[in-house]
């Protein structure tokens, strides 16, 4: 019995234990996870030494995956689990209207469910095979640049002061908007490229998505330096997903804590990409709960401050920069394509 658990047979196993329940029978045909010595370097991560799943499975035993513990266990189901309150709290909230004026919080609503929905396909999916991983990876970079700029979008429209939309920098689609889409798309393209040219040994796309990230809340930031946050429930709520957001995701994102101090212990719970992705899915589920509250208190005034034309033009943006994300993540992924093919014929 052992040994059929160890994964040797899994078609055996199946069979060894046909149904009480049919999930059961299921499970134990799933192999169990190996060590980052049995995949390929692509797939190994720094300081995490076991919980792998086999690479080159077929794609239902990935799915099933969900079921299993496993290094990007808790990768996967944050995100789940955020688009499921996400959506939930969306067909609850009832102040939406009929018009443009609400179209970037849609906007934003559906990039958070397609941010949420591409990194959690992708943790689960991605060891079926090189190409997948890379495939997966590309749909995670496009819907994370589609994400960030929804949120600079909403953001602007809905949260900032009166002096963030009259100051210079705030003017609409004047300067904040398209330098949010240029860095979003860049970031994107960016590290779809790193990825292709040279594995993970450059860190430029880091801390271009970082600068991504401070300019896309420049609008919180600025309302939260200028005025008390303390008077209304809001701005804290912007104050929580900015501190968790920009400073202890972006900690867990960079540095390979806390498995660094201790290789192989934090393999299947609490390692640092499982960290980031928790800290990110909480951080949406706040950041949305604040922006209904701030699409309520702005909605009245939102057209007279910024104009209609103004308005529609900045919701068009965000249609554009989604297709010119698509279009980049698409380009190299047929690139990859090419330099795959001539590397099997070399
Ligand atoms: C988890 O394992 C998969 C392979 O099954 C690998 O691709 C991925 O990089 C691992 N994740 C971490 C954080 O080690």
């Amino acid at each position: 019995r052992s040994a059929f658990l160890q994964g040797e047979n899994p078609a055996l196993t199946l069979l060894s234990f046909a149904p009480p329940s049919l999930c059961a029978p299921l499970l134990l045909s799933l192999p169990p996870t190996v060590t980052h010595l049995d995949v390929p370097p692509l797939f190994r991560s720094r300081f995490v030494l076991g919980g792998y799943r086999q690479v080159g499975q077929p794609w239902q035993r990935y799915l099933l995956s969900l079921l299993q513990l496993h290094n990007d266990s808790l990768t996967v189901w944050s995100p789940l689990l955020a688009a499921a309150v996400v959506s939930l709290r969306f067909l609850m909230f009832a102040g939406l209207s009929a018009d443009v004026s609400s179209l970037p919080l849609v906007f934003y609503v559906f990039s958070a469910l397609a941010y949420l929905g591409c990194s959690a396909a992708a943790h689960l999916l991605q060891p079926h095979s090189e190409r997948a991983h890379y495939s997966l990876f590309f749909l995670n970079n496009v819907g994370g640049a589609i994400y960030l700029y929804s949120c600079a979008l909403a953001l602007h429209l809905y949260s900032s002061d009166a002096a963030w939309t009259q100051s210079f920098l705030g003017k609409v689609g004047a300067i904040f908007l398209p330098a949010a889409a240029l860095l979003s798309w860049t970031s994107c393209a960016a590290s779809c490229y790193v990825k292709v040219h040279s594995g993970w040994t450059c860190t430029f796309h880091r801390k271009l998505y970082s600068l991504t990230t401070i300019s896309v809340i420049s609008p919180i930031l600025h309302r939260l330096a200028t005025h008390s946050w303390t008077s209304s429930p809001t701005p804290s709520l912007h104050l929580l997903q900015v501190v968790a957001l920009s400073l202890l995701s972006a900690f867990f994102f960079s540095c390979s804590s806390p498995e660094r101090f201790s290789p192989g212990s934090f393999d299947f719970l609490g390692h640092s990409r499982q960290l980031f992705h928790v800290l990110l899915s909480l951080c949406t589920v706040v950041q949305q709960e604040a922006l209904f509250r701030d699409f309520l208190w702005r909605r009245p005034a939102l057209a007279r401050l910024f104009g209609a034309e103004r308005l529609l033009l900045a919701c068009t943006s965000f249609l554009w920069l989604t297709s010119c994300c698509g279009v980049a993540a698409l380009a190299l992924r047929s690139r990859l394509q090419n330099r795959t093919s001539t590397a099997a014929e070399a």
